[in-house]
């Protein structure tokens, strides 16, 4: 044992020996498969677009528990899990919260925001005006854990907590993208209305207030461009 080792046993004697199972069962594919999957995926995902208006008609509570399970299958430092969902289906709720959005987003848009953000938002058309948070069947927001609560009170530290979140907020993004339904990020910054209202602990931030539903039959979208494949992809090095 080198002193490394020794150190290293010596601090962690007390704790139960980690347990292994098999990998969980996995078809491994052929080349050819794997090839039409991830073009099948590309495909799909390039058709992804932020939804700012959408239909009133109802989206089933379960596709909405499976998003969010999917979401929770993301990796997370020291597989701590700080992500946490509240889904709002009730109107009068969802009515209190668009009320506070939009307060914050009217200060957003009149005083907080610089002429350069400004100018970075103004191709997007986007506004204070929040329909989206009552139209959509669904308000999904997650919540960031910055420590978990120790049953006697003690903070828990969380590692990594913005990289799993977002990890999570992707994953959430893709399974409702792959269920036919839409769904917005949206930020109405300073976001700690959303932990009052919804009556959450000091220990959780708002991140994500995502609306989700299908689109408006009329909806339409920015005439944006994602950066090619050669702009956000380096080979080795040149
Ligand atoms: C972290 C984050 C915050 C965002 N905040 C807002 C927001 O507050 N309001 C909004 O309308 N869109 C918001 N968006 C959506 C972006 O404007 C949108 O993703 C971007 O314009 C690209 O468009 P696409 O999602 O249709 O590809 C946000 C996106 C991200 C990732």
């Amino acid at each position: 044992m080198t002193d490394f080792d020794q150190q290293y046993a010596a601090r962690t004697a007390h704790l139960p020996a980690p347990r292994f199972v098999p990998l969980p069962a996995r078809e491994q594919l052929t080349p050819a498969q794997m090839l039409a999957k991830a073009e099948a995926l590309y495909a799909q995902m390039a058709q992804r677009r932020s939804v700012r208006r959408f239909s009133t008609q109802d989206v089933p509570r379960r596709l909405i528990e499976l998003a969010v399970a999917t979401a929770a299958t993301a990796p997370s430092g020291a597989h701590r899990q700080p992500w946490r969902f509240v889904a709002i289906d009730d109107l009068t709720l969802k009515q209190k919260l668009r009320e506070a959005a939009e307060t914050e987003e009217l200060k957003f848009y009149r005083e907080r925001a610089t002429d350069e953000w400004l100018e970075a938002l103004h191709p997007l058309g986007t506004d204070h005006v929040k329909t989206h948070m009552t139209d959509a069947p669904w308000l999904v927001v997650l919540f960031a854990e910055k420590y978990g609560l120790n049953p006697e009170g003690s903070h828990r530290k969380n590692y990594y907590v913005d990289e799993s979140v977002s990890i999570a907020a992707g994953l959430f993004i893709t399974a409702i993208h792959n269920m036919g339904l839409a769904t917005l990020p949206h930020t109405p910054s300073p976001m700690g209305f959303l932990r009052d209202i919804l009556g959450r602990g000091k220990n959780e931030k708002a991140v994500l207030l995502m609306p989700v539903g299908y689109p408006h039959p009329e909806a339409t979208v920015p005439d944006l461009r994602r950066l090619p494949l050669e702009s956000v992809l380096q080979w080795n090095q040149s």
